[in-house]
């Protein structure tokens, strides 16, 4: 699939009308995203509010693929802003009887949908729906095959200035499957959007993207190396499915090489935190003594997944009220 010019995700005056990919995105698009989704956490509690902010408006997730975290914190955030949701049991809908995608949109939408939160198998996949949806309609990328995962880099940053305030002066280290991730392609881009001191990422040279200087990283096949002196680790997992042939010797011995073990975590400042987002594959890219120990913020990354996508969702429809505002003068 093709994928389009990613400004087809802003409007006419420059604000986001999807969520698709965090490229050719300015940082004040990132720093409203991360404000307001701070707005919804109770700074005593901890605990998200529900708003009264989307009666009325449908969404419909659209999940082509697994997903534990993601489909179920966007279904949180949508009825905590209080909107109607529908999740389309891909499994059992008419996709597995030869409707087109198109076709099944153009019905969702014939149902009255004001927003799609799409993730799909394939990348461009939530480009190819925001470009065929009609004018009111809003398309939020909730992964899309190896290429953007937008909520979850905004997560991530959101957990990372809740625990460190200002991302510009950190160094931040990303270890494992790099060329795999969509996760980490979108990480990349918000760091550097956000202007982060050092971006890391480690790992064996199989699992590197081709071209990594042009992502201004810096790279590192040595863990101790890597790790060394920074403020924040992001663990990812060995994405497996997507492995064409065989790129490393075993699980056990990227364990060896590369899992993150309390030793290791020796190595970064000592109030460094270690993020993950999820599945862990516990004994493959991380000890379950780091996973469960004092400095992960795991856990806290999924809740704060709720907070953006709330705040990514309320933009989008603000926005589009904003504009309408405008055009009407
Ligand atoms: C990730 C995903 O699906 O891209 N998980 C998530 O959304 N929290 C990461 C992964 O699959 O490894």
């Amino acid at each position: 699939m093709r994928l389009s010019k990613p400004n087809i995700q802003l409007n006419s005056q420059g604000k986001l009308r999807h969520f698709l990919t965090l490229e050719g995105l300015k940082a004040h698009h990132l720093t409203e995203i991360l404000d307001v989704a701070d707005s919804f956490i109770d700074p005593e509690t901890g605990d998200i509010r529900k708003q009264d902010t989307l009666h009325g408006k449908a969404i419909m997730n659209l999940f082509f693929e697994a997903s534990t975290r993601t489909l179920t914190t966007f279904e949180i955030a949508e009825k905590r802003l209080s909107a109607d949701v529908v999740n389309l049991n891909i499994a059992t809908s008419s996709t597995k009887k030869g409707e087109t995608l198109l076709d099944t949109l153009w019905n969702l939408e014939a149902m009255m949908a004001d927003m799609f939160v799409v993730r799909h198998n394939e990348s461009g996949a939530a480009h190819f729906i925001a470009n065929h949806v009609a004018p009111h309609v809003h398309v939020v990328n909730a992964g899309d095959g190896q290429h953007a995962h937008p909520t979850q880099a905004m997560l991530d940053m959101l957990t990372i200035r809740k625990h460190k305030n200002d991302i510009f002066d950190l160094k931040v280290a990303i270890i494992g499957d790099i060329q795999h991730s969509r996760v980490v392609r979108s990480q990349i881009q918000a760091l550097s959007i956000l202007e982060a001191r050092e971006i890391r990422i480690i790992g064996p040279a199989t699992l590197m993207p081709s071209h990594p200087e042009a992502l201004g990283v810096h790279v590192y096949n040595d863990i101790k190396e890597g790790l060394d002196n920074v403020d924040v680790i992001i663990n990812v997992r060995l994405q497996n499915e997507r492995m064409k042939s065989a790129l490393l010797p075993s699980e056990k011995e990227f364990f060896n090489l590369y899992g993150l073990t309390n030793e290791r975590l020796a190595y970064a400042k000592p109030d460094a935190i270690v993020m993950h987002p999820g599945p862990v594959n516990r004994g493959v890219e991380i000890d379950s003594e780091v996973a469960d120990g004092p400095q992960s913020v795991i856990l806290e990354q999924v809740t704060y997944g709720i907070a953006v996508r709330m705040a990514v969702i309320q933009i989008l429809f603000n926005n589009a009220k904003a504009l309408a505002a405008g055009e009407s003068k």
